[in-house]
């Protein structure tokens, strides 16, 4: 089984909470989620018609897609409501100090 590998992508006070960022990961865009006092990282990209998520609301652990209205749970991904089925990718967090670092 191969280990996962963390690459440091922003710092903590870079993510107000209830904000969001996105960072550039070997070319991929995900999004940097602050909510329920802790930072999830997710694909800024909606699993129903491939919008990205950045400019969704988020509240309470989940994120809203700005298309269409799917929401989705942070920690797993999963969608919460149509027109959204499958679930966003999500990735593992971790804090070292104040530095986010997440596996992708
Ligand atoms: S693209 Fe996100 S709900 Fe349609």
């Amino acid at each position: 089984m191969s280990e996962q590998i963390f690459i440091a992508v922003a710092k903590v006070e870079e993510v107000a909470p209830d904000t969001v960022k996105v960072v550039e990961v070997g070319g991929r865009s995900i999004l940097l989620c602050n909510t329920k006092d802790r930072i999830f990282a997710v694909e800024n990209q909606c699993s129903h018609a491939e919008e990205p998520l950045a400019c969704g609301r988020i509240r309470n652990g989940w994120i809203a897609c700005p298309a269409h209205g799917a929401r989705f749970d942070l920690e797993t991904g999963e969608a919460m409501n149509p027109p959204a089925k499958d679930p966003i990718v999500v990735f593992p967090v971790r804090l070292t100090g104040e530095t986010i670092e997440i596996a992708v």
